[in-house]
Order: structure tokens, then sequence, then C-alpha cells
């Protein structure tokens, strides 16, 4: 799997700051700022090969957009989705949460067209409007979806906040390794937690679990049996000196700017944000074409 430059998600972090910073401060759901961060990473990816559809719909009162984008090629019935949410809240620009998704998602994307990637399965992107309202558009796509469509997708990796400053590695707890929580998720979750596990390991950084508690964009696709995963590095709680002693970083919240106007290109671990940005890399190589290291049939 490629390694993916840094310094190019960075760059795409400092455009939706300038987004946000040109239309009063945020990219929220119905304002200017969202579209705007739309149309940037739509364009980026129509150059580069995919195949967009920007969906609309409706919430209170106000139009908001998901951004769908295939990779030509690979097995249909055999998708493999990977996705995070555009919006912010109104109270600052959401760099953490969640341009770092969507900007480790987009640099992904661009370099599956950059290295030619073909692989078995087919890979669909999407970024999600509303989520901080309720997953609005993640549920309106897969509620969009017939169920014949619905079965077509084979995985789901979420990605929403992997750049926090004080940042914990915390993957989906697919397997329910930890006993806590609701539960394993869907079949094939395991899989994907242990894809993930394993590219933390080649790097040496341990990795903690994070239950399915219904709080991001995979809420609406396990709630129909689809398989997810994914990584996320703190929002509100606060370190303990355990995972200090873990992961370094101090016993303060894992994101003290989450939600706030502070939640800058500042409010960014640019070492998260590389480590998690490659991880992301890895998953889709592996898990969509065991590593793309296969000899040709
Ligand atoms: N989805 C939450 C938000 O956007 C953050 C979060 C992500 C919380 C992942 C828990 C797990 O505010
Ligand atoms: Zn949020
Ligand atoms: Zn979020
Ligand atoms: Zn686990
Ligand atoms: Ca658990």
């Amino acid at each position: 799997a490629p390694d993916i430059p840094v310094a190019n998600v960075k760059a795409h972090l400092s455009q939706f700051q300038s987004i946000a910073t040109a239309n009063g401060g945020n990219r929220a759901h119905g304002r200017p700022g969202y579209l705007a961060s739309v149309t940037y990473v739509k364009n980026l990816l129509d150059q580069a090969g995919f195949t967009t559809s920007q969906q609309s719909f409706t919430y209170n009162g106000a139009t908001g957009y998901n951004l769908i984008a295939d990779w030509p090629g690979g097995d249909t019935s055999d998708t493999l989705m990977i996705g995070g949410h555009l919006d912010s809240v109104t109270a600052g620009p959401g760099i953490n949460d969640n341009g770092s998704g969507s900007a480790a998602n987009l640099e992904v994307a661009l370099q599956v067209a950059r290295s030619g990637f073909q692989p078995d399965r087919h890979l669909r992107f999407a970024w999600w409007g509303a989520e901080e309202l309720g997953l609005r558009g993640s549920t309106a796509y897969v509620n969009s979806l017939t169920s014949a469509q619905r079965s077509q997708i084979t995985g789901y990796l979420n990605f929403d906040m992997v750049g926090s400053p004080n940042p914990g590695y915390f993957l989906y707890d697919g397997d329910n390794s930890d006993g806590t929580g609701s539960g394993p998720g869907p079949a094939g979750s395991a899989q994907i937690e242990a894809t993930l596990a394993a590219y933390f390991t080649s790097i040496g950084v341990p990795t903690r679990g994070t239950d399915f508690d219904g709080r991001s964009d995979y809420g609406p696709f396990i709630a129909n049996g689809i398989p997810a995963g994914g990584i996320f590095t703190g929002a509100e709680g606060t370190k303990t000196s355990a995972q200090v002693t873990l992961w370094g970083g101090t016993a303060t919240r894992f994101d003290p700017c989450y939600h706030a106007s502070c939640d800058t290109t500042s409010n960014i671990n640019d070492t998260a944000l590389d480590r998690n940005s490659d991880a992301i890399a890895y998953a889709v190589w592996t898990l969509a074409d065991g590593g793309g290291t296969e000899p040709p049939p």
C-alpha cells in the first residue's frame, strides 16, 4: 500500500480552513461553507477520473448534500465504501471534526487514481452531509438504496476525527474484544478491525477499541448488517494517565477544541494525521485487493 503524503492531507485542511473563513467561520449544514467544501472535493475527484454524484436531501428546512465517488472497475457486487462527514458544527471550521477524515479519505482516493489501482472489489468513497445534526446524510443515503443495492455494499470504513491534538488510537471494536458496549459489529467487522490493527502493529503504535456507540456515520450501515470499522483519535473525553503512558501526550482532553471555534488548522496532531492516513490506505489496499500484491490470474 502507498505511503500517503501528509503534506497533501494538510493542504486539503488549509483549503477547508479558507472555505470556512470566507463563509462566516464554519462549514455547517445549510451554510455556504458546506457546499463550497463539497465543490472543492468533487472537483479534485472529477479531475482524477472518479465518477461523482451529489445526492441532495432536506433536513431542518435546508438542502444537504452527500458526495459519492465511484472508482471505475472492480466487482460492484462486492463494494467497499470509505466515508466520513464533511459538515462542521456552526461554532467553527471543523478542521479535526471532520476535516481530518474528509482530507485523509480524499488523499487516499487521489492516490488510488494516481497509482492506477485496479482492485478486485469496487471502491466507493463518500463525504456525508449533516452528520452533526444526527447522521442525516449517511442515513438518507442508506435509505435511498434498494435492498439489492444495500447488499452489494460488503464493507464500510468510517473516519471521523483522525487528527486530534492529544491523540489516542482507537479502532471501532468490531470483535467486541473488550466485552463492553452493545456487542460486536456485523460479521466481517472483526476482519476490518484486525486489518487496521495489523497496520498499527507494523509501525509499533498500540491501539485500543472504541465501541460502536452510534455517534458517527457507520450507524446506518451496521443497522443494516453491513460490516464496518474505522479509526478515531478522541473527542471531548479526557486521556487517562494509563493512556498517556501508552500514547504520550497529556492527561487532558483528546480534543480541547471539539465543536468549538478553535477547531482550526492549529488543532491537528500531524503525527496522528500521518499515521492514520497511511492506515486508511493500508486498509483500502488490503481489504479491496489483498494488499494489491496478488499475481495476475
Ligand atoms: N461523531 C462525533 C461528532 O462528529 C464524534 C465522534 C466520532 C464520537 C467517533 C465518537 C466516535 O461530533
Ligand atoms: Zn462533531
Ligand atoms: Zn465528527
Ligand atoms: Zn476489538
Ligand atoms: Ca466493545
